[in-house]
């Protein structure tokens, strides 16, 4: 059947895929656990640590979900000695869903959300060979035309016996928060909820 015979057709991806952006609450701790344990590169913490982060650090983690789905993730937390940056922890997307910026919109949701209010700067750690994490990271500096640093803090031999990839500390800034919700990355389609209770 022809268009011109049905009218406008709505736009597949916004009725079979709702994006929604949220930040966790308890019950997700197992949802993103799995997630977490589905993305190779990344080290399992405890299913505990999740319901944790769920939890105490609600507020500064953000949640995509699809269909129900747990599809990314992201972990964060102001140190408390440096409560003007923004820590992430992890960042994980379902294979199926990689390449679409989503990373990078859970990022932007999140420093737009209340909870950071007042962040300067963004700081993560990185292993060398995670090239699509470096490119990400390099996006979300783009975004905010900020410049972006990085030194080895956990050395492979020094800090992990050999055992592990050395850890590269990145420092992204000067952020400015408060511009996270005028960045371009909003052209998936989505429906963004309240905190639930
Ligand atoms: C890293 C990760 C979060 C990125 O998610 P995503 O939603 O696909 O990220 P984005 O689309 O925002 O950005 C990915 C960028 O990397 C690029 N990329 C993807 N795979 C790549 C590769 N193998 N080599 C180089 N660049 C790559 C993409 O082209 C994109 O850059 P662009 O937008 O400039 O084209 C996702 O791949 C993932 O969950 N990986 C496993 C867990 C992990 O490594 N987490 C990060 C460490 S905490």
């Amino acid at each position: 059947m022809r268009q011109s015979e049905t009218g406008p057709q709505p736009r597949l991806a916004s009725v079979a895929n709702p994006l929604r952006f949220r930040h966790p609450v308890r019950k997700d701790g197992q949802a993103v656990h799995d997630l977490i344990d589905s993305c190779e590169a990344l080290d399992d913490n405890s299913l505990y640590c999740n319901f944790l982060q769920c939890t105490h650090f609600a507020g500064t983690c953000m949640l995509a979900e699809m269909n129900g789905e747990v599809v990314g993730w992201v972990s964060a937390y102001r140190p408390p000695e440096e409560p003007e940056t923004l820590f992430v922890w992890q960042v994980a997307v379902a294979e199926a869903a990689r390449g679409r910026r989503l990373a990078r919109r859970l990022i932007a949701k999140l420093l737009a959300s209340d909870s950071c209010t007042g962040v300067e700067r963004l700081k993560t750690t990185i292993t060398p060979d995670n090239a699509s994490s470096w490119r990400m990271f390099e996006g979300v500096a783009d975004e905010f035309d900020a410049t972006i640093s990085d030194k080895v803090w956990l050395c492979g031999e020094e800090h992990f016996s050999g055992d592990h990839d050395s850890e590269h500390m990145l420092t992204i800034g000067p952020i400015d928060a408060g511009d996270a919700s005028a960045t371009d990355l909003d052209e998936m389609p989505e429906h963004t909820t309240a905190k639930a209770a």
